[in-house]
């Protein structure tokens, strides 16, 4: 199986976790890409998705499946989104697409979040995949000089603008090994939107892509 293939078969066991009827969180990157169309060949209803980005809501909408506003939403029973680091405790590290605040708003209005991603996401410690935060752009020098004090490097986003007229730092060359704690430490920083540490709200599940099948870990 390829990377692909793998992401292709945990975006087939998501579908497991919809419930006829309801709204469901919908996430943002390839894997997601991959849940979306396996949701539009899905053999009942939904009442619609909520999207955790513009590019998200767009392909939804292509494939004719609502696109809700989570303020117009009382109950959500599940989001599935991937995710570029997870560790076995599933902490992980999102926003490589850059949609990480949107990620991370409706993970926590939804009752269960399941992450989907192939075998070469799963880690042992955090934090080779650049952390990134999304910054206020007014704040961008504070932030960096504050995230330099913290050990890392971090790097702008070159031309990129998140769907919150944000930027966003990539940070490098932190080994994380109290994810909850950075995630606090970082949010308190002025200026910073979110960072793309989900450790406070972590997965309730992941269902990891390999290569003899879709492993689920609780
Ligand atoms: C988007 O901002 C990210 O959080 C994605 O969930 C993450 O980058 C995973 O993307 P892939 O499924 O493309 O690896």
């Amino acid at each position: 199986m390829n990377q692909d293939e793998m992401k292709q078969a945990v975006a087939r066991e998501a579908i497991r976790y919809v419930e006829e009827g309801t709204v469901v969180g919908v996430g943002t990157g390839s894997t997601a890409n991959f849940f979306i169309d396996e949701l539009a060949k899905m053999k009942f209803d939904i009442k619609g998705a909520v999207a955790s980005s513009e590019a998200t809501a767009a392909r939804l909408q292509k494939h004719g499946i609502p696109v809700l506003d989570l303020n117009a939403v009382d109950e959500m029973p599940v989001y599935i989104d991937g995710a570029d680091e997870a560790n076995r405790h599933l902490h992980l590290v999102k926003g490589g697409g850059g949609a990480l605040t949107r990620e991370k708003i409706v993970a926590q209005v939804a009752r269960r979040f399941i992450c989907i991603a192939d075998a070469s996401k799963l880690v042992e410690t955090l934090g080779t995949f650049p952390l990134p935060i999304e910054v206020i752009p007014m704040a961008r020098s504070y932030v960096a000089r504050e995230l330099v004090r913290l050990g890392g490097r971090p790097e702008l986003r070159q031309g990129f603008t998140t769907d919150n007229g944000n930027v966003i730092l990539d940070v490098h060359g932190l080994a994380i090994t109290e994810p909850a704690k950075l995630e606090a430490t970082l949010n308190n920083l002025p200026g910073v939107v979110t960072n793309g540490l989900f450790a406070l709200r972590p997965a309730d599940a992941l269902l990891l892509g390999t290569p003899e099948g879709v492993k689920v870990i609780e």
